[in-house]
């Protein structure tokens, strides 16, 4: 069988659980070489350790960019270039209100969500675009767009990562390299479960115009398809995948 991603070599960040394991299982069904990364080593492997085929785990931080820049040195030794890109690794931080957020707090989320991103992007763009191909999928939030109390470094960060996702796509259009952004609603992972409570999430999913939040695999759905030839002529888009919330600026 064939598959969308046959021959292509992805790193998918923040692959220990969540939307990050479910990306990475989805990438290499659909025929990937697949670099699990993510700070928990430990997960990393167990990610590694289900995806069969020609697969890595790399333990790495993605805000900081020597550890970065050998970990994509391992993958691109074991695997070859990187062709997709997926930035998930992201944390929550901490559920304040902003008297008592701590600068260290911003500056970790900021350091994580979207420094993150712009790290693991600049040390994959330059053989993307000698090579002429390539695929970068950030992941923003609903919260960018719907803004949240208590929460404003995550909000700032994945706003911010809209606009990185912007700048970057209109860079290296011309190099048939693609830059987009999920932009997931609640999705069922340990993250929301940071500051909602399993009553909570079952009536956001009840609110839900589709009646339920969402899926670690409806996310991989959407970055497959971003990854693919068949996604070839969209960039610096925002994709809400979110059952039909609608997020206003
Ligand atoms: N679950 C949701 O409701 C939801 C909604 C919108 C956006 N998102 C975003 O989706 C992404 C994945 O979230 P999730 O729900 O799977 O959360 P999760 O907490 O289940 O998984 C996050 C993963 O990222 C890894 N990680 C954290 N910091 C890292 C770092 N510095 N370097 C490398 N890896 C790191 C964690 O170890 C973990 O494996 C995040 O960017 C999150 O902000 C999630």
């Amino acid at each position: 069988m064939t598959g969308r991603l046959d021959g292509r070599v992805a790193l998918v960040t923040g692959a220990g659980q969540g939307i990050g394991r479910a990306v990475a299982l989805r990438f290499a069904r659909e025929g990937a070489c697949v670099a699990a990364l993510d700070i928990d080593g430990a997960t990393a492997e167990r990610t590694a350790g289900e995806l069969g085929g020609r697969s890595l785990a790399v333990r790495a931080d993605v805000a900081d960019s020597a550890a970065i820049d050998a970990a994509v040195h391992e993958v691109e030794r074991t695997l070859g270039p990187v062709d997709v890109l997926a930035n998930i690794g992201g944390v929550y931080g901490r559920h304040a209100p902003i008297r008592e957020q701590t600068l260290e707090n911003w500056q970790r989320v900021l350091d994580v969500n979207l420094t993150g991103g712009f790290i693991c992007a600049k040390r994959v763009l330059r053989g993307m675009v000698d090579r002429r191909w390539g695929r970068i999928i950030n992941v923003s939030s609903g919260h960018a767009l719907g803004g949240r109390p208590n929460v404003s470094p995550y909000t700032a960060s994945k706003m911010a990562v809209i606009g990185f996702t912007k700048a970057l796509a209109l860079e290296v259009a011309r190099s048939n390299v693609t830059v987009n952004a999920i932009m997931p609603g609640i999705t069922d992972t340990a993250m929301p479960r940071m500051y909602a409570s399993e009553e909570r999430l079952r009536a956001q999913g009840e609110q839900n115009p589709m009646g339920r939040i969402g899926r670690p695999e409806d996310i991989a759905n959407a970055m497959a398809f971003l990854a693919s030839e068949d996604g070839g002529y969209i960039t610096g888009q925002t994709i809400a995948v979110n059952g039909g919330i609608r997020e206003l600026p």
